[in-house]
């Protein structure tokens, strides 16, 4: 059967080539973004309002919001566009959904929810603080959920809406040091997996972004006390670029794909991890049926290649004490 696999590949490729995806507008849209002051939030909320959207960014920060807002009026092209931002702590319930009435009530109805808001402390469990720990599930997991919460009802009733969850490679596979980050990211793997399920009938979207390495602020907080093997085992995946990992999340999502990912490793494990999630087209689906074989072996390579660095590291460590 595997004769298959290459005229399928090769297949893709062509359309890939003679059929360029076209950028899609969010000419009259209204694109809501949480950890919309830095990183990929503001990449992507720059990137709406370049493409005709009102944007309305939510962060904690009012500093460095207000400095976020400058820059995405700057990318807009519509004197009538209009930009907005709004200070919240996303893990507060109760101010998530004040703060989105209020939304509503000044920039109208919300067309795109895109959520970026997380953070990641990258330690061995014991080596975390519990504050660390109830801090990056609170945000991660809570803080994605309650924006979606709000959003839903009226998404449902309009019958439209398209719901980014930002997620990260770690939401596919637990990775030595990231077990708290693993753990929040692969509950909104779930998150998307299910509401997914429930409003597919409505004409709402669901994306499950997965990007790799970002070099964004957060990740440089997140390199602090980073252990050896983490970096070891992540550098494979190199660093990307936010804007570039912004314009795939949205046009992604603007093509209503169930996962974002950007890259050939990124593509390798999202397709290995496929197993039983949801399917956004034919080719996607034949793609992934034919290279989830050759894949999982070269996965398999991969997970003997970490744990030799762990007991490498583990070896030096204990040569220096
Ligand atoms: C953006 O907001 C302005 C002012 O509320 C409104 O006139 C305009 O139609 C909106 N545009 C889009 C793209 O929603
Ligand atoms: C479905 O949603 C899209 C936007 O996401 C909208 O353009 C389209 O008109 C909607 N279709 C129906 C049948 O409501
Ligand atoms: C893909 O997964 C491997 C582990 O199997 C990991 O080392 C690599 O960094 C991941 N790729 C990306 C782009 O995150």
């Amino acid at each position: 059967m595997f004769f298959l696999f290459i005229p399928v590949i090769l297949c893709l490729i062509i359309r890939k080539v003679l059929f360029p995806r076209s950028a899609k507008q969010l000419l009259k849209k209204h694109v809501v973004i949480t950890g919309g002051s830095s990183g990929i939030g503001k990449s992507a909320a720059i990137l709406a309002a370049n493409r005709g959207a009102n944007v309305t960014i939510l962060a904690r920060d009012e500093h460095k919001l207000k400095l976020a807002e400058l820059d995405v009026k700057n990318a807009c092209t519509s004197q009538e566009q209009q930009v907005k931002y709004f200070s919240v702590d996303v893990t507060d319930s109760d101010a998530v959904t004040k703060v989105f009435a209020k939304i509503e009530e000044c920039c109208g109805p919300i067309d795109v929810l895109i959520n970026c808001a997380g953070k990641a402390v990258c330690r061995k469990l014991e080596d975390m603080s519990i504050e660390n720990i109830t801090g990056v599930l609170n945000l991660n997991v809570l803080g994605t959920i309650f924006p979606i919460y709000c959003v839903l009802p009226k998404f449902k009733a309009r019958k439209e809406g398209i719901i980014v969850i930002t997620a990260s490679q770690a939401a596919l596979i637990g990775i030595f040091g990231m077990s708290v980050y693993s753990a929040s990211k692969f509950a909104l793997r779930g998150l998307a997996e299910a509401i997914d399920m429930e409003v597919r009938p409505f004409n709402i979207s669901v994306t499950l972004a997965l990007p790799p390495d970002t070099d964004t602020p957060g990740l440089k907080t997140e390199n602090i006390g980073k252990p050896e093997e983490t970096t070891l085992i992540c550098e494979s995946g190199g660093l990307y670029n936010p804007d570039v990992v912004a314009k795939k999340l949205l046009d992604d999502a603007l093509d209503k794909k169930f996962f974002s990912y950007i890259g050939f490793e990124s593509f390798v494990n999202t397709t290995v991890c496929a197993g039983l999630s949801p399917c956004s087209s034919i080719s996607e689906g034949l793609l992934q049926f034919f290279c989830m074989v050759p894949f999982r072996m070269i996965g398999l390579g991969y997970l003997a290649s970490f744990h030799r660095i762990i007991r490498r590291c583990l070896e030096k460590s204990n040569k220096e004490k």
